[in-house]
């Protein structure tokens, strides 16, 4: 089995920014791979972030030379996973993980702030995140409510009833 690969994101390189922009188009048009809806940037916002190195850690999955994903890390501990849908189901999306937390540590704990563990965001509707992350032995530590004022309403997230 053909293995993969993490090569940093490099916007000079022919595709990167296109492919970061494709993952993007297939996150905005599904609610359940976001945890807060923003809105699509243009490509020129896009590529701006890119160039501004926003992450601690930021690669591009390949394999066979192709790119099936990304994986990053950010200041805050925080991991995030995208694999293309033509190559999930393969393990790669946890090999990806896997990896990412090979080459790096934990920033350390600041209390209140950052814990000293890496984490994952997922909406509680993004069933394949969170079986990936449950498969890597990862635990459920919160729940985080968006809390409307009066009057507003955040409409689209997974509410809880009781029977
Ligand atoms: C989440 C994602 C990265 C998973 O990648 P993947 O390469 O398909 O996952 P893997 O093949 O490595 O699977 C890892 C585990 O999750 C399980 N899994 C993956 N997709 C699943 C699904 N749709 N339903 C149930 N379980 C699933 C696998 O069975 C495996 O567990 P197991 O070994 O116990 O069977 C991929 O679905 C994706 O890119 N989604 C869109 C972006 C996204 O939502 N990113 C996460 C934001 S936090």
């Amino acid at each position: 089995m053909a293995d993969i690969t993490l090569r940093a994101v490099d916007p000079a390189r022919d595709g990167d920014i296109e492919f970061l922009w494709q993952l993007l188009v297939e996150r905005s048009a599904h609610a359940e791979m976001n945890i807060s809806h923003q809105r699509m940037p243009s490509m020129r916002e896009h590529i701006a972030y890119v160039d501004r190195h926003p992450y601690r850690a930021w690669y591009i999955v390949e394999r066979r030379f192709e790119r099936i994903g990304m994986v990053c890390l950010t200041h805050q501990n925080e991991i995030g996973v995208h694999i293309i849908p033509e190559h999930r189901g393969g393990g790669w999306g946890r090999e990806a993980v896997k990896r990412i937390t090979k080459l790096h540590t934990p920033l350390p704990a600041v209390p209140g702030t950052l814990p000293g563990s890496f984490v994952a965001n997922v909406n509680p509707a993004n069933v394949a995140s969170r079986a990936l992350f449950e498969s890597l032995g990862g635990i459920v530590i919160q729940h985080t409510y968006l809390v409307p004022q009066p009057g507003e309403d955040h409409g689209e997230g997974e509410r809880e009833t009781k029977t």
